[in-house]
């Protein structure tokens, strides 16, 4: 691993080892329920979850349709090791420790990738991506959802609260990448959590979200999903 996978690894390692691993699934819980059904997984499909944390999304898509499977890759071994904790014997699901960059997975042996809040921490974009098209099936598709992202204006802080480089790309940024990619169809959307901006009165200022204002004008924003698909 290089340099900055050593870091990723070491900043994520405590985010699990601290239960903020599973505090992810309640944050990004609603949006990623919205999108996983819109992703037409099929019965026997297979499905790659880049930087899958404690596994609740892969978990998700192995759920999705009957028979289909998913692998979750993390580069924390500590994520890795809670997502076999939390694992369900009922469906098909693995968990990896693996940079995005070196997947160590065979060609074309899926039929999606996803990501859930990931792909930004990527060392390598390019690279990362030139991985994602390699293990896709022709005609396969990539759906990778991120709130860090410059029309997001109120996550512009992140990369400083988080203390790992970040890539904070534009919606139009993201579709450029995937269509160099060589990935067809780039397209992006906002995902708005149904959930809201929730009653003021629970609201606890926190580093990323220091004040309601904030909070709000994030939750607005919402989450950003990037499309493309593989040519068959
Ligand atoms: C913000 S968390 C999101 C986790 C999960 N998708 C979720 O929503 O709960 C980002 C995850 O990406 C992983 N990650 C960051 N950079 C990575 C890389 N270059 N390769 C693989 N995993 C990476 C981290 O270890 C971490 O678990």
């Amino acid at each position: 691993m290089t340099m900055p996978h050593d870091h990723l690894a070491k900043t994520f390692d405590s985010w699990a080892q601290s239960g903020r691993g599973e505090r992810m699934e309640v944050g990004h819980g609603d949006v990623v329920a919205q999108v996983i059904p819109q992703l037409e997984i099929k019965a026997g499909d297979q499905a790659l979850d880049l930087g899958c944390g404690t596994g609740w999304a892969t978990r998700m898509l192995a759920k999705a349709a009957p028979g289909a499977g998913a692998v979750g890759v993390d580069i924390a071994p500590e994520m890795i090791k809670r997502a076999e904790e939390l694992h369900s014997y009922t469906i098909r699901a693995r968990y990896e420790v693996a940079p995005f960059e070196q997947l160590g997975l065979a060609d074309e042996a899926f039929t999606h990738v996803f990501s859930m809040e990931a792909i930004y921490y990527a060392p390598d974009l390019e690279k990362s991506l030139a991985e994602a098209f390699r293990v896709l099936k022709p005609g396969g598709r990539i759906d990778l959802v991120v709130d860090f992202y410059a029309e997001n204006e109120p996550t512009a802080g992140w990369a400083d609260t988080v203390g790992t480089p970040m890539l904070y790309l534009s919606e139009a940024d993201w579709r450029e990448h995937l269509t160099k990619a060589g990935f067809e169809d780039a397209e992006t959307r906002r995902v708005i959590d149904s959930r809201g901006t929730g009653d003021p009165a629970d609201f606890e200022p926190s580093p990323s979200f220091p004040d309601w204002a904030t909070w709000c004008a994030y939750r607005e924003a919402g989450s950003l999903w990037i499309h493309g698909k593989k040519p068959a």
